[in-house]
């Protein structure tokens, strides 16, 4: 059997290079995806009574894409569930962002039997799936230059000028605004097209540079990618390995589809899976600017360049949603998905109709001593998470970092 997958792939690896030799782009259409749970998928939908609510389960959320949403979603269903979360160390990266999950990066008491994981993190899929035992694995993705762009703005686009990126750094920020865009282009307040044209001409600075990961296959970093490695073969295994532990990947292009999903895997009725969408709409001059463009072939392919991982994964697990939206059957999913739309207008105009009852569930014993700042500040900058403002900044001057959290002792 091994063997055979071995051949098998071989055989794919060439296609795609042949593919892409030829085309400049990779197809991933005829790559048999092997979902662990292509009968249980069909099982779980056919017993919906039987299903149990989880007791333990990992999100990971990635920027951009839709993952705000989500969190609130896995927020609500948890409160409804008492599952208990795992609460990054400070500000809102947790494990040791940009480092893979380390399980000593989060506040005390650190325990993973029976709880969840919701906040942004690096996935790291040798350790996670270890320590929360029994939990199930959801992530979501998005098409790479729509994330693209959103990223652009969120982290760079937005300040326009420096007194505006100065005021946001000013207060336990470890999310070095601005960074890696303005170093690229030496400024802010250039556009998504100005970007591409400056990566075009000179490429993108070394990959050591700090959060390079933002603009070089950023969704494959975040699932725990070696993004750097423009391997296929590499890609693949990553990919299918992901394939094997995530339970669903959700797509933000198909979010109602997705939640429709989700409602099965969680075990849970579509109104617990609510979001206020006005908080989805992000109202931005700089990104209606940049999404009314129409951007170059040559643009294009600048940035496909640099993020084949992303383009790899977008259309492998793009292709997974789509198998199990086939196995849940698409007349079901219409009905499903207009019966969410409508929960959705309701309760944007009611919020009391979707507001949930919570429970307190059981916290056990602590199961990991957290680290140090300075443990943790050096993993960070180990793994390109470094600049010179924010946090990083207060600590080079020896001023109050004002993080309540890492300025008090630990133990
Ligand atoms: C986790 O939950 C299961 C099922 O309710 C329970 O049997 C077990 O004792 C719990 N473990 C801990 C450490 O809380
Ligand atoms: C940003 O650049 C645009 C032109 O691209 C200009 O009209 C605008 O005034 C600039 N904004 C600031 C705050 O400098
Ligand atoms: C996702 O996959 C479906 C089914 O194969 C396809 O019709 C659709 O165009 C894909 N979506 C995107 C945004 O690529
Ligand atoms: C909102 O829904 C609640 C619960 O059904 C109801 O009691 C209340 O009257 C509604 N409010 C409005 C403004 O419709």
């Amino acid at each position: 059997m091994r063997k055979y997958f071995s051949s098998f792939f071989l055989i794919i690896i060439i296609l795609v290079f042949v593919y892409i030799y030829q085309f400049g782009t990779l197809d991933l259409a005829h790559i048999k995806t092997r979902s662990k749970d292509e009968n249980k998928i069909k099982e779980k939908i056919d017993s919906k009574e039987e299903c149990k609510p989880l007791k333990s389960f990992v999100f990971l959320k990635k920027h951009k894409c839709a993952s705000s949403s989500f969190q609130s979603i896995f927020k609500r269903y948890s409160q409804e569930n008492g599952i208990g979360a795992l609460v990054p160390f400070y500000g809102s990266y947790g494990g040791g962002y940009p480092a893979r999950f380390q399980p000593q990066f989060f506040k005390a008491p650190i325990i993973f039997t029976n709880r969840s994981i919701r906040c942004h993190h690096r996935f790291n899929a040798d350790v996670e799936p270890a320590l929360f035992p029994g939990a199930k694995f959801f992530t979501s993705i998005r098409e790479p230059f729509e994330a693209f762009k959103s990223n652009f703005n969120y982290h760079y686009g937005r300040f326009y000028i420096d007194k505006n990126l100065e005021r946001r750094d000013k207060s336990c920020s470890v999310a070095c605004w601005g960074e890696p865009f303005k170093s690229i282009v030496g400024k802010l307040n250039v556009t998504v097209s100005d970007y591409l044209n400056k990566v075009e001409e000179e490429g993108l600075p070394p990959d050591d540079t700090p959060f390079l990961f933002r603009v070089k296959n950023f969704q494959g970093f975040e699932l725990g990618l070696d993004s750097n490695n423009f391997d296929l073969k590499y890609i693949y295994d990553e990919i299918l390995r992901l394939d094997d532990i995530f339970d669903l990947i959700m797509v933000q292009e198909y979010f109602y589809e997705s939640l429709v999903l989700l409602a099965t895997e969680l075990c849970t009725s579509f109104r617990t899976l609510y979001a206020a969408t006005d908080r989805m709409v992000s109202s931005s001059r700089l990104k209606e600017k940049n999404t009314n463009v129409e951007y170059t072939k040559q643009q294009m392919s600048t940035f496909r360049k640099d993020n084949i991982q992303d383009y790899a994964i977008y259309e492998f697990f793009n292709k997974t949603l789509w198998e199990k939206i086939d196995k849940y059957g698409h007349e079901r999913m219409t009905n499903d998905v207009e019966k969410i739309k409508k929960i959705y207008k309701e309760c944007d105009k009611n919020r009391s109709l979707c507001e949930i009852k919570k429970i307190k569930g059981e916290i056990g014993e602590p199961e990991f001593q957290p680290g140090t700042k300075e443990e943790l500040l050096k993993v960070m900058a180990e793994n390109g998470g470094t600049c010179s403002s924010g946090v990083f900044k207060s600590i080079q001057e020896e001023q109050e970092t004002h993080c309540s959290y890492m300025d008090e002792e630990i133990y």
